[in-house]
């Protein structure tokens, strides 16, 4: 059983990468969240997997309350996580150990890729280039095919890159970004909109509805920023951070739009 998240692509990649190596099921998270379905029946033989991307240094918080309400009828013999990242981690593994032991379960596996960079919600962020970013798909796809035999053989290990400042990053900075950094009030539809609703359907947390032709964001944002990527006339900014700096999403295991 995997349980996932995925606003650009890149996790959602990983994870069905790995349910088909697996040959495991997959749940979207803030669907199930969404439907209240928290309750799973596992056999205490089988796996529990995560796969989501890292948000300041962290599991995205939407993927933590996941996990803190979670109801298995077993407890699960092997859990893991995958995560994908731009650079680095921070103290990730240790944040999403201890909402692991909080259900009375053991963290066994886990590991980062680095993929295409999302974050351009502030000043200095921007994307990859299209090379740096097909490398990067390219290394992680060979880290997947290292790794996954090891999932498989619910081997224990943890290969995580948690970069510098980790413990500052995770602990200082993360909080912030989930108080502050993940304010919807600044996302606007410029005169380019041409009311197609793409951002409406992207938003993995129902979070945009559609005034006017226009879009409208609810204030419950986790920032995947997956309506500014899809916009298929780059129509959608968040504040004047965005302005300029292109778009990127995975889509169907191919790069679209680098
Ligand atoms: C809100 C937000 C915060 C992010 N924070 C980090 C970070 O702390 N470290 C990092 O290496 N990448 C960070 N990234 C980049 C993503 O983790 C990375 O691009 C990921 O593969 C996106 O996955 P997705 O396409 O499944 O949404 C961030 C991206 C977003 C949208």
């Amino acid at each position: 059983m995997i349980f996932y998240f995925s606003g650009c692509g890149n996790s959602r990649y990983m994870a069905e990468t790995l349910a088909h190596h697996l040959h495991d099921t997959l749940t979207f998270i803030p669907e199930a969240a969404r439907a209240g379905r928290y309750e799973y029946t596992l056999a205490s033989y089988e796996s529990l997997g995560f796969v989501f991307p890292i948000y300041s240094w962290a599991p995205p918080k939407l993927v933590l309350d996941f996990v803190k309400q979670l109801q298995l009828a077993a407890k699960p013999s092997y859990v893991y996580f995958v995560c994908t990242c731009g650079d680095n981690c921070g103290l990730t593994e240790k944040v999403f150990r201890k909402a692991v032991e909080g259900k009375g379960w053991t963290l066994s596996a886990c590991f980062s890729v680095q993929m295409p960079e999302t974050y351009i919600g502030m000043k200095n962020f921007k994307l990859d280039t299209k090379e740096n970013a097909q490398r990067k798909i390219a290394k992680a796809e060979d880290t997947m095919n290292r790794l996954m035999p090891r999932l498989a053989n619910k081997e224990v290990f943890s290969e995580m890159v948690k970069g510098s400042l980790a413990w500052l990053k995770t602990y200082l900075v993360n909080p912030g970004f989930n108080r502050s950094a993940t304010d919807d009030s600044k996302y606007r539809s410029t005169e380019a909109c041409i009311h197609c609703g793409q951002c409406v359907e992207v938003c993995p947390l129902k979070n945009i509805t559609l005034e006017d032709g226009r879009p409208r964001w609810q204030g419950h944002c986790t920032m995947c920023m997956a309506c500014y990527h899809h916009c298929p006339v780059n129509a959608i900014q968040y504040g004047k951070a965005t302005e300029g700096k292109g778009q990127y999403f995975l889509e169907d295991r191919r790069q679209q739009n680098i």
